[in-house]
């Protein structure tokens, strides 16, 4: 006999069990839970696969939210019925409602546009700046409590917009992107010493765009700088193809951009923030005279733990290091004045 959805919805709602069953069963719907609660705004490519990341750690219930309501209940419903076979059961939802986002400790904001070939990450601030200021009234009103980690594009100018928003205080906005870019260098660096990538620690700060500041005196193999590993002319080829490493897939993709990387390095940080990790890691954070900048978002060496961006650290930089943060400093500043109109 084949039950109707309905049918089994009457059949779920009137088994017995330990716990009271809080609804159908259908999509969107979860068992009464004591898990604590991730939400990711924007059930796309980087999105859900934040969400499949996050799923598989198996620290907390995952909401997806889209402004596609089916879009996000679809991808929910089917990362669930996975959960047997990746061995993961806790409750992942989709929504376009923000009621359902309430008492989410981390909100990951994934929704907005991704580059097109030819396009720069700053050619999408006209249309991202908009999802960023109505994703932001959500979170401010639904998650007040919230530590919010943007990926959205152009990363350093919507984290500084998502602050100014949700008016929340600034160690508890920050962005994901050194994570990635680092984890880009690691790749290109495992490559060229021939090395396990578990061995690489990357450190690429700056704005997450072309004026990022890859730094081989700070990526180290096994402890060991690549200053002492590898040559200058191959080293410096690493910088340059970690500077462009986004732009590399977006060409080859031909449409849209990455996903696999952002979406689980923003799962990483997620993770920090909740189980109060203390992890050292680069991230856009608001500046307040570090690094000789002032009042922008940028990528640095940060504690990221259960108060969000719990310190910036300043390394002690050459002249040449600190022009080129100082430089892709000042591009964000100005940016945020001639297109943000802060
Ligand atoms: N509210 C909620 N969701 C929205 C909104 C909104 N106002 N506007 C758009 N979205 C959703 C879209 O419906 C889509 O599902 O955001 C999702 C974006 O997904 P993709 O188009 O697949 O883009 P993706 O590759 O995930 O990139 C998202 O991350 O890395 C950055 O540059 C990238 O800005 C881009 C973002």
């Amino acid at each position: 006999m084949i039950l109707s959805r309905n049918q089994l919805g009457f059949i779920f709602n009137h088994v017995p069990y330990g716990g009271p069953f809080t609804g159908t069963f259908n999509e969107g719907t979860t068992m009464a839970s004591n898990r604590r609660k991730i939400a990711v705004i924007g059930a796309g490519n980087v999105g859900a696969t934040c969400a499949f990341v996050l799923a598989q750690m198996k620290i907390a219930d995952i909401v997806m939210l889209d402004i596609y309501e089916g879009f996000a209940k679809g991808k929910a419903l089917d990362m669930s019925q996975n959960g047997q076979v990746l061995n993961y059961d806790g409750a992942i939802t989709g929504t376009a409602n923000y009621e359902d986002i309430a008492g989410a400790e981390v909100v990951v904001v994934t929704s907005g546009f991704p580059r097109q070939p030819g396009m720069t990450r700053e050619d999408l601030i006209a249309k991202n700046a908009g999802i960023v200021q109505q994703v932001g009234e959500g979170i401010r009103d639904h998650a007040p409590d919230a530590t919010i980690i943007m990926v959205t594009n152009p990363l350093d100018l919507m984290t500084y917009h998502m602050q100014k928003v949700t008016g929340f205080p600034a160690n508890r906005v920050c962005g994901q992107a050194g994570v990635l870019d680092s984890a880009r260098m690691t790749h290109f660096v495992a490559k060229a010493v021939g090395c396990s990538e578990e061995d690489v620690q990357a450190m690429v700060l700056g704005g997450h765009g072309d004026t990022m500041v890859p730094l081989p005196r700070f990526t180290t193999v096994g402890g060991i700088a690549i200053t002492h590993l590898l040559d200058a002319e191959t080293i410096d080829a690493i910088c340059k193809r970690t500077a462009s490493g986004g732009g590399e897939i977006v060409k080859l993709l031909e449409r849209g951009s990455a996903f696999y990387a952002p979406g689980s390095a923003a799962a990483i940080m997620a993770e920090a923030v909740l189980n109060d990790r203390k992890r050292l890691i680069p991230a856009s954070a608001h500046l307040t005279g570090q690094y000789g900048l002032d009042d922008v978002y940028i990528g640095v060496p940060v504690i990221l733990g259960a108060g969000g961006i719990e310190r910036i650290l300043e390394l002690e930089l050459s002249e040449e290091e600190l022009a080129s943060l100082q430089g892709s400093g000042n591009f964000y500043k100005s940016q945020l004045s001639e297109l943000l109109g802060y």
